[in-house]
């Protein structure tokens, strides 16, 4: 391991756009499937499933691994998973998107079928805190190119379900922009907003700056993605002096064809004009890449030294929605690393 890499494994680090469903590798969706289909699928069929080569084919590959979602048990197994594999690259917190939108339009149709799930989520986050001290927030996402009635029910069963479990933290829109953009959720942010969950959004990645000023109206917190910002000055501004969070994913945006590479993306020019910018992986294991990966890249393919490297690590713990007493323990934490 290089003394970079080791560096940026020993720093704090708050995943703040990770999907779950995302985490979900080859291997383990031909396990999965092994569970659930007379005739599973292979390695090889698995792999194929994740060659895609634009958004479109990435969101018809997130789908099949969505359809190897089924009971309690697989949702356990993947968020298990998924958190060992944070806390082995030295991420502290994550708040985890569940494609909550998904499960009530692909699931089993039964109403009550959300809740073992959910346990079962549960059940992972309460293990990865105990034997990884590792904390997990969970952030419910609709679907924005289903109907709006889908959206109202995942962001309502949010709702409902904070006041047990203090771990679902807010709500998100994911799907396809180019679609639906967010006015059309304007009301169901509000109704969100006033049950106490935190807002996020999906917005310009695959569409124009106009839809980041489309979520920043509906009352979004936190933008998704953010890429197209960069055509838009006064945007820029915006975002800089209101202190929006971007919860950018280079890796993820070179994979589905929106930006041409890791050293185009707009990461550098969003740090150096003092934006709220975090690191993010989206959908790693989709994108053959991790949290550390995308540090590494942002090191060598963006020129990040170690005193920037510290400066994201420490946005992505200011941007998270911890409470502010843990937010400054993980500041400290972070400046005293070596
Ligand atoms: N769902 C999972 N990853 C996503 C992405 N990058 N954009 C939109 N929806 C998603
Ligand atoms: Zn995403």
């Amino acid at each position: 391991m290089t003394d970079i890499e080791a560096f940026i494994r020993r720093l704090p680090k708050a995943e703040l756009h990770l999907h779950l469903e995302g985490t979900i590798t080859p291997a383990t969706l031909v396990e999965l499937s092994t569970l659930h289909d007379n005739k599973p699928i292979t390695v090889a069929e698995a792999e194929a499933l994740y060659r895609f080569s634009d958004f479109t084919g990435f969101l018809l590959a997130f789908k099949a691994v969505c359809g190897q979602l089924i009971g309690p048990g697989d949702y356990e197994l993947a968020a298990w998973r998924m958190m060992q594999h944070l806390a082995a690259q030295g991420v502290v917190h994550a708040e985890v998107y569940v494609s909550v939108g998904v499960i009530y339009h692909w699931g089993t149709g039964d109403p009550l079928a959300f809740e073992p799930i959910f346990a079962g989520l549960e059940n992972a986050r309460e293990r990865a805190a105990r034997e990884l001290g590792l904390s997990i927030y969970w952030i419910f996402d609709a679907v924005r190119h289903f109907s709006l009635e889908e959206a109202e029910r995942v962001f309502l069963k949010a709702a409902e379900m904070r006041r047990r479990y203090p771990s679902i933290v807010g709500i998100g829109l994911g799907g396809d922009e180019r679609r639906t953009g967010s006015e059309p959720f304007r009301a169901l942010y509000a109704q969100a907003r006033e049950a106490g969950l935190r807002l996020t959004n999906h917005a310009g990645e695959t569409t124009g700056p106009e839809a980041i000023r489309e979520a920043l109206a509906i009352g979004s917190e936190r933008i998704g993605h953010a890429v197209s910002a960069i055509q838009d000055f006064y945007l820029l501004q915006e975002l800089k002096e209101r202190g929006i969070p971007l919860e950018l994913n280079p890796t993820s945006n070179v994979r589905t064809g929106v930006c041409a590479s890791f050293a185009a993306h707009p990461l550098r020019r969003y740090f150096d004009a003092g934006l709220l910018v975090t690191l993010n992986s989206d959908d790693p294991a989709f994108f053959g890449s991790d949290l550390v990966n995308e540090y590494l890249l942002a090191h060598s393919e963006q020129g990040f030294t170690r005193k920037e490297l510290r400066q994201l690590a420490s946005n992505s713990i200011n941007a998270s929605f911890l409470p502010v007493l843990e937010k400054t323990e993980w500041l400290f934490r972070i400046e005293s690393i070596k």
